[in-house]
């Protein structure tokens, strides 16, 4: 306790309450800081107390399990039925995915064994090929974009929204060609693409919306589940993620033709409706093991949800009282959002315009893990020309159609917020207590009022 900055008085008053009662009402955080002693005031990166010491980690223990998990595991692996394909009830992927269907609202859900193929289950049953584009944003992970170009097709990426980080949805339609089929927007980090206007573009277009929604489990549009408002909507159960099972995925959506082919495209092409081989296909089938893993953790996707929306709104009422920090906005349509990395907009004129980099250098040797945002600008990266080597590649796209692809490849805010602004706190960050969100806010406050000796 040493060094939190935040006094004990004001220490206690906060930890045990929600977002009532704060720091903030004797004269917020700054200057509770700037009354803070002397010998707390040394950054930890030039040798001081970090405001967290080492040991006490930030990030819970992930992933969380008990022991009823343990027995759900062991009873599928003790029942020797160790892969699962008929659709029948008794199956634990069936149950799987009559369960979270019904968790997001829809008619259908197709597990998968990642998010990856999840992507490209999707894109396959909407006949997305050779020659095709399917507009997407830049700042994701390599799966959404590689995917696209898994099917000779070409992703188009759409430079961010620099208050949200969101894909720019008034940028979407000046990419739109004659050979545009598809628009997927990721909802990036956990908060929401603006799924109203995105909708509205693809229906006057006449295209299809396949949502990523691999960051963002529980999210909510208007009241409605994230991956739920497109024409389907693609899921990860990765490791990292708020809802996982090691591997994991799945496509959801209310369209039964649709969903049908999807789910024969993961199945060696058998249609869920009588098993009939009608469709193309793969093998993407998720084992009971990852099934019964996932029917564990939504048990306590809720709470988990609800103890990170907490710190989350009192995180941002404590950021409210400093400059310098604060997080992205949200669109009016989002009306809860999810957790994978909470993104953040770094202002460095409040910080003697030190650089993000040596900022977060500074926080992270304080013991505060802040990340880069999602910090891929994919439009740059050389995956791209790899694909373009391809014979195959070749054989599809003229050299004067990759070249007019390179030139208006172009996202230059986004590279901006890699670069300059995007700054990002992971989910397991949020399970935490109300004096960890606290800490953050005392190790800014105090890299701030130093900011002169980190130049
Ligand atoms: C936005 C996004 N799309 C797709 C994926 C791919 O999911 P997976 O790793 O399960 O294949 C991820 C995984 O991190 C992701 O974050």
């Amino acid at each position: 306790m040493k060094n939190n900055l935040l006094s004990r008085r004001t220490f206690v008053k906060t930890t045990s309450l929600g977002v009532t009662g704060s720091a903030l009402s004797i004269g917020g955080l700054s200057s509770i800081y700037l009354a803070a002693p002397q010998e707390a005031d040394k950054l930890a990166i030039l040798g001081g107390s970090p405001v967290r010491h080492a040991g006490t980690n930030l990030e819970v223990s992930w992933p969380i399990f008990d022991d009823t998990d343990i027995k759900m595991y062991l009873d599928a692996f003790k029942s020797k039925k160790w892969s699962e394909y008929s659709y029948s009830p008794q199956e634990l992927s069936f149950r799987f995915k009559k369960a979270f269907a019904e968790m997001m609202g829809v008619g259908f859900c197709a597990p998968t064994n990642s998010g990856t193929d999840a992507l490209d289950a999707a894109q396959r049953a909407l006949d997305i090929g050779p020659g095709d584009e399917v507009i997407t944003q830049t700042n994701t992970f390599i799966a959404t974009a590689q995917t696209t170009f898994n099917l000779f097709a070409l992703p188009v990426f759409v430079d961010t929204d620099p208050e949200t980080f969101m894909i720019n949805a008034d940028l979407i339609e000046e990419r739109i060609t004659e050979n545009t089929r598809a628009i997927l927007p990721v909802h990036i980090g956990g908060g929401a693409a603006d799924m109203d206007k995105i909708m509205a573009i693809a229906k006057k277009h006449n295209l299809v919306v396949i949502e990523d929604t691999c960051q963002a489990q529980h999210g909510e549009w208007n009241h409605k589940k994230l991956g739920s408002i497109g024409d389907l909507g693609c899921f990860s159960f990765q490791a990292g993620k708020s809802l996982c099972a090691g591997e994991g995925g799945a496509v959801i959506g209310n369209n039964d033709d649709i969903m049908a082919r999807v789910e024969a495209y993961t199945n060696n092409g058998r249609d869920p409706r009588g098993m009939k081989r009608t469709f193309p296909g793969s093998n993407f089938r998720i084992t009971p093991f990852v099934a019964t893993t996932l029917i564990g953790q939504m048990r306590r996707l809720e709470a988990q949800s609800k103890i990170r929306d907490e710190n989350v709104a009192y995180l941002e009422k404590l950021l409210s009282e400093i400059k310098g920090v604060r997080p992205t906005k949200k669109y009016a349509g989002q009306t809860r959002r999810a957790y994978y990395e909470y993104q953040l907009i770094y202002e460095k004129e409040h910080f003697k315009n030190v650089p993000k980099i040596k900022f977060r250098e500074a926080i992270a040797a304080e013991g505060i893990p802040l990340g880069n945002g999602i910090d891929s600008s994919l439009h740059k990266d050389p995956f791209i020309e790899t694909y373009f080597n391809l014979r195959t590649f070749k054989k599809i796209f003229s050299k004067e159609r990759l070249d007019k692809y390179r030139r208006e490849n172009l996202c230059p805010v986004n590279e901006m917020i890699d670069k300059e602004t995007g700054v990002s706190l992971g989910q397991r960050v949020f399970l935490g207590s109300k004096k960890d969100m606290e800490d953050i806010v005392t190790a800014i406050a105090k890299i701030q009022k130093n900011a002169s000796k980190l130049l």
